[in-house]
């Protein structure tokens, strides 16, 4: 198997041959820089951007109990460094959550990210409870996108996601799937209703929503965020001690992750991809990889034939 090159880059970063994290606030100065470094895709219906690659934050913000608020910083750092702004989140607890909004408000790096939340409440209190507590917890006015997590409670919720928008508490509203099982509910929800934004699930090996969403979203004006580009880490247990083909090195290709995410990228249906790290490594390989060489269009039937051979 081929080794990616990122390890060898990152690993005279100082974060980590040390176990205490260079403070985000130092960053500021180069961030205009990285910023520019990432390629973007726009945002439907404005003339802002999104970099193609964000930060599923779920396990590194969960963390933070057992181990503080270091490695969240790591993988921030890694991720702002190399022009990256989504961070993608998921209210838990209050200590988590509070922990994290420390994080993010360093000066310097609040008006770096672009923050989103979700809200998995039933009941229409319940829901505006959630967002108000995580304002409150992330120190912020307002979030980038507020979304229904997973369609909970969907019809309860939209009119409060909308009144947030209106309010200028969340820029952007949308709504998640994680699965197939939701998309034909999905689907009937954009038939009556345009949020800025949905998230779904779309990978090399979970290719479903190629066929109907993905259009869909594109033709209507919505952007479309992914997440589960590497089945939550199952897609590289299934592909454990398998070698890349060596067609991969065609389109510059080092890895499994990089192979999906190329996959992925190569989509311009797509606005941003969310990968889920708390690996810095992980977050530098991944957000590199948006900065290289994608397939084309008759790579991207090889590879889709080719992963489900395996
Ligand atoms: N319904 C919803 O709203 C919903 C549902 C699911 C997910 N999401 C969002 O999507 C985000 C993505 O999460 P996911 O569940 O879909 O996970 P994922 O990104 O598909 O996979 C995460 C797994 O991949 C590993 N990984 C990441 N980059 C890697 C790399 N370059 N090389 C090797 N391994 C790598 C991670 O391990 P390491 O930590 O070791 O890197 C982790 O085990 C979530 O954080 C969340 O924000 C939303």
């Amino acid at each position: 198997m081929k080794h990616s090159p990122y390890a060898q880059q990152i690993s005279r970063r100082k974060f980590l041959a040390s176990s205490t994290v260079t403070s985000l606030a130092m960053l500021a100065p180069q961030l205009a820089l990285a910023q520019s470094s990432m390629p973007v895709r726009q945002i439907p219906g404005t003339d802002k951007v999104l970099p193609i690659v964000g930060l599923g934050s779920s396990k590194v913000v969960t963390g933070i109990a057992e181990n503080g608020p270091a490695p969240l910083e790591a993988v921030l750092e890694a991720l702002i460094e190399h022009g990256g702004s989504m961070v993608d989140t998921w209210p838990r607890n209050v200590d988590n959550d509070g922990a994290f909004g420390e994080v993010i408000s360093q000066e310097g790096i609040k008006d770096a990210l672009f923050i989103t939340t979700k809200i998995d409440q039933i009941g229409k209190q319940a829901g505006i409870d959630q967002f108000e507590q995580t304002l409150r917890l992330y120190q912020r006015d307002s979030v980038d996108l507020a979304q229904i997590f997973s369609l909970t409670d969907l019809d309860v919720h939209w009119p409060s996601l909308r009144d947030w928008k209106e309010q200028g508490k969340a820029r952007y509203i949308g709504v998640t799937v994680s699965q197939e099982a939701l998309y034909a509910q999905l689907e009937a929800f954009l038939k009556r209703e345009k949020p800025d934004f949905i998230q779904l699930n779309y990978s090399i090996a979970e290719r479903m929503a190629e066929s109907r969403l993905l259009p869909m979203a594109a033709d209507m004006g919505v952007g479309v965020i992914i997440n589960r580009p590497f089945m939550n880490g199952s897609y590289f247990e299934r592909l454990r001690d398998m070698p890349l083909p060596e067609w991969t090195s065609e389109f510059d290709c080092n890895s499994w992750a990089q192979f999906s995410l190329k996959y992925i990228l190569a989509n311009p249906l797509i606005t941003c991809v969310l990968t889920e790290t708390s690996n810095p490594l992980h977050m530098v390989e991944n957000a590199m990889t948006a900065s290289s060489q994608l397939p084309n269009e008759v790579v991207r039937k090889r590879m889709a034939k080719y992963i489900d051979q395996v």
